[in-house]
Formats: C-alpha cells, sequence, structure tokens
C-alpha cells in the first residue's frame, strides 16, 4: 500500500514510517525538518519530501491508501496563536481536503491527552474537553475539524489518536521538549542525581513509542472513525520512572528535589484504555517496567561514553 507520513522526522513520525516500511509498504516522508532531524530517517529508504505542510504540493503524491499525519507545532511554550492553529489545525484541513480530492479513504491523526488539560483522570474520549494551553487548543480544534470534513464527507474516515506521554527512540532532537524519561536518563547516565519537583509523587501515563505505532496501525486498520486514547491506563510517579531508571542503568542515584514554580501544573494523566482496546482491538505491549529498559538498552547502544558513576 502507498502512505504519506508527515512529521517523519520527528519522535513518533519517524518510528513510523520505518515500521511501515518494514511491514512492505510505499511510504513518503513528509518534514521541514526544522525540529525533527534528517538522521532519524538513516535507514529509511522511502521518498522524503521536505516540505512545510502548510503549502506542500499534496496532489504531486497521487493516490494514497492512508495518511498518517503526525507534523505539528510539538512545543506546549508556543504561545504565538495564530501560528499554532494555522500549523496545527490549517494544515490539517488542507490534508483532508487532499484526502477527499484524491480518493484516500483513511487519515489518522495526532491529538493528544492536552485536549483534557484540567480534566480528572482517568480521562475518558467522552470527556468534554478542557485544555490548558494553546496547544491543547489546536488539538481540540483538530478533532472537530476531522468531525465536520468527515460528517460533510464521508469518503474520508479520520482517526484522532490522543497519545498521552510518548517516550522512546528517536528524540535526541526535541531537547528540553524531549520525554521526562529521557530527560531523567539523561541526567542519571551523566552522573547527577535526577531533579524533580518535590516530592516526585506527580504522575504521568508513559506510553512507548513502540505501542503508539502499533496503535497507528490499528486505527489505519480499522474501519471507522473517532478519537481513542493511546496510553497504557496506567500512571507512573516520577518517583518510579527514577526507579526502574536506576535498575535499568545499575545506578544508585538519590533524587534533588525542588519547588515547583508552575500556578498551573498538571499533577496526573492516565488514559482510560477501555475504547481503544474494544473498539481499535489495540491494547498496550510495554509498561513503563519494560518500555522503559528496552528504550535505555536502545540509547546505551548508540552512546559511547560509559555511565559515570
Ligand atoms: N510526544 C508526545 O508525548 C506527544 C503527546 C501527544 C501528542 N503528540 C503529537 O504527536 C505528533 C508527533 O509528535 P512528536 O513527539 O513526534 O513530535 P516531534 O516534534 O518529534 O515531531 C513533529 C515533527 O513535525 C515536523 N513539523 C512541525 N511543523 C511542521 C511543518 N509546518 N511542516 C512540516 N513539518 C513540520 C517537525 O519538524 C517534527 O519533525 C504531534 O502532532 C504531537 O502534537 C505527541
Amino acid at each position: 500500500m502507498r502512505f504519506l507520513v508527515t512529521g517523519a522526522g520527528g519522535l513518533i513520525g519517524a518510528n513510523l514510517a520505518l515500521s511501515l516500511e518494514s511491514r512492505g509498504h510505499e511510504v513518503h516522508a513528509l518534514d521541514h525538518f526544522d525540529v525533527g532531524r534528517r538522521e532519524n530517517l538513516a535507514d529509511f529508504r522511502g521518498v522524503i519530501h521536505t516540505g512545510d505542510i502548510r503549502n506542500f504540493q499534496y496532489d504531486g503524491l497521487g493516490r494514497l491508501d492512508g495518511i498518517f499525519h503526525q507534523a505539528a507545532i510539538t512545543d506546549t511554550t508556543v504561545m504565538d496563536e495564530e501560528l499554532m492553529m494555522s500549523v496545527n489545525v490549517g494544515a490539517f484541513i488542507k490534508i483532508l481536503e487532499f484526502a477527499q480530492r484524491t480518493g484516500c479513504p483513511k487519515v489518522v491523526y495526532a491529538s493528544s491527552a492536552a485536549t483534557y488539560g484540567k480534566g480528572a483522570p482517568p480521562n475518558q474520549e467522552d470527556q468534554p474537553p478542557r485544555p490548558a494551553n494553546i496547544y491543547g487548543v489546536s488539538k481540540a480544534e483538530m478533532e472537530k475539524a476531522a468531525r465536520a470534513f468527515t460528517s460533510a464527507h464521508p469518503g474520508v474516515r479520520a482517526v484522532g489518536l490522543r497519545y498521552f506521554n510518548v517516550y522512546g527512540p528517536l528524540e535526541f532532537h526535541k531537547k528540553a521538549a524531549a520525554s521526562m524519561v529521557y530527560q531523567l536518563y539523561r541526567q542519571m547516565a551523566d552522573g547527577k542525581n535526577p531533579r524533580i519537583f518535590k516530592w516526585g509523587d506527580q504522575y504521568r501515563d508513559f506510553i512507548y513509542v513502540k505501542d503508539v505505532v502499533e496503535a497507528n496501525w490499528k486505527a489505519f486498520e480499522f474501519p471507522g472513525g473517532g478519537v481513542f486514547n493511546v496510553g497504557t491506563g496506567k500512571g507512573t510517579s516520577f518517583n518510579q520512572v527514577i526507579a526502574i531508571l536506576n535498575k535499568a542503568l545499575g545506578t544508585q542515584r538519590g533524587t534533588d528535589y525542588f519547588d515547583n514554580p508552575y500556578g498551573f501544573y498538571q499533577d496526573a494523566t492516565r488514559a482510560d484504555t477501555v475504547q481503544g482496546e474494544n473498539v481499535l482491538g489495540w491494547k498496550v505491549n510495554y509498561f513503563p517496567e519494560t518500555g522503559i529498559p528496552d528504550y535505555v538498552a536502545w540509547l546505551r547502544s548508540k552512546e559511547k561514553t560509559p555511565i559515570s558513576r
């Protein structure tokens, strides 16, 4: 089959493009590579298109069997609302229109747990959106746009995936926006005590990128449309992440706690996974206890410097 992956230089897009290719499909990768990296696609043999999702000439791709739309402004601290909306929402509508024009039946797109924002966990798909930042608003707007578009054009089915906290290989380029798992790993591998807000009992639903890739595939295979959570269904505290990392690295680092400077801080995220399991048939394979060690093994294979003791 023929697929387009947008944001293919990024964490999720690169893992997805590589996985689709390994399943024998023709994959077109699109990214402007301002954030994501070409190095993430070093092993990719498909077609790489360098361009901006806002003005890319999609029709040149011809008819596709599916589009996996991952490109977005992913930095949640960006305050430029106009820019956020034009990249995250405006370009998405162009992609839906392209799908409709060329007979592409399926668009799987990245939404986010940020749509829940201040909503209490466990977060269920039918919970009203309560985004706490512009980024979260843009993702809720994407979902609205998808609903409106697909009800006007039922030939296109769209599945939105509300990813929770994704971690895994190929996220070096994200720097300060990289996963908490990577940030803590980095400090610990470099010989420092990990630094977290007091008292480390805030928790997140950490989901491994390999599971995210699988969820995208299930969403493609699913004949309908809708919005689904992509999380483990389990909250893992920052203290627990540090304990798992200590075990995986063979270290015994203590933890440095400091005051949280933020007025609003999401203390907890956790997905309800019932819809994903029952409707998409997607089930998580890696809880942090196995996903983090798998990721650490990958990181260690890439880094030459020994762990500072
Ligand atoms: N990583 C997470 O924890 C997480 C959680 C929820 C949702 N998401 C969503 O998943 C998707 C992928 O996230 P990621 O973690 O891989 O982020 P990422 O930043 O690694 O990847 C996004 C990619 O999109 C590209 N991009 C951005 N704007 C573009 C534009 N105008 N034209 C072309 N390319 C552009 C970037 O260069 C980057 O390679 C995003 O839509 C993000 O909002 C991610």
